[in-house]
C-alpha cells in the first residue's frame, strides 16, 4: 500500500522539479520576456496588415508558415522568439518582405518607410 502511494508522489515531485528547471533555463531579462506578447500596438497593427496574412497557422503557403507563424510564436520559448525577431529584422533590412512577386500584384501591401522603421526598431534584438 505504501509503495503504491510513492509512485504518484515521485511523479509529482518530478514534475515540480522539471518545471523549476525550465524556468531557470531562461534567466529573466524584462525587455525580452514574452517578446511577442509585448509587441507595441502600433507594431502589431502593421504586422496584422502587412505580414500576418501569409504568416499564420492557416496560411496557404506552407513555406511562409513554416518559416514564420505569428500564431505559434507567442507560445514558443523565449530563445525562439528572439531568433524569430532576429530573422524578421534581417528580412526587413534586406527589404525581402513582403515578397516582391506578391507586391507586383498587390502594391498596397508594401511597407512604408515609417512602417519599416517601426518594425525594425521593434525587432532589433538587444544584446546584453
Ligand atoms: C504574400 C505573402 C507574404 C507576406 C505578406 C509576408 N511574407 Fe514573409 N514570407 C513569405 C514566404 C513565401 C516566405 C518563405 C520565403 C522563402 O523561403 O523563399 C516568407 C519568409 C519570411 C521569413 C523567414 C525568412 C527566412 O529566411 O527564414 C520572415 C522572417 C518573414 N517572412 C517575415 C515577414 C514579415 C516581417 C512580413 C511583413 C512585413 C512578411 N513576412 C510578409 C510570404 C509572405
Amino acid at each position: 500500500m505504501k509503495k503504491l502511494f510513492l509512485i504518484p508522489m515521485a511523479a509529482i515531485i518530478g514534475l515540480l522539479f522539471f518545471q523549476g528547471t525550465q524556468k531557470s533555463e531562461t534567466p529573466d531579462s524584462p525587455e525580452l520576456h514574452a517578446v511577442m506578447k509585448k509587441m507595441p500596438k502600433k507594431v502589431k497593427a502593421i504586422v496584422d496588415e502587412k505580414c500576418y496574412g501569409c504568416h499564420n497557422a492557416n496560411a496557404k503557403s506552407e513555406k511562409a508558415k513554416s518559416k514564420l507563424d505569428w500564431d505559434a510564436l507567442e507560445a514558443t520559448k523565449k530563445s525562439e522568439q528572439i531568433d524569430a525577431k532576429a530573422k524578421i529584422y534581417e528580412v526587413l533590412a534586406k527589404g525581402d518582405m513582403p515578397p516582391k512577386r506578391f507586391l507586383e500584384n498587390k502594391p498596397e501591401g508594401k511597407l512604408s518607410e515609417e512602417e519599416i522603421a517601426a518594425l525594425m526598431k521593434w525587432s532589433a534584438v538587444k544584446k546584453k
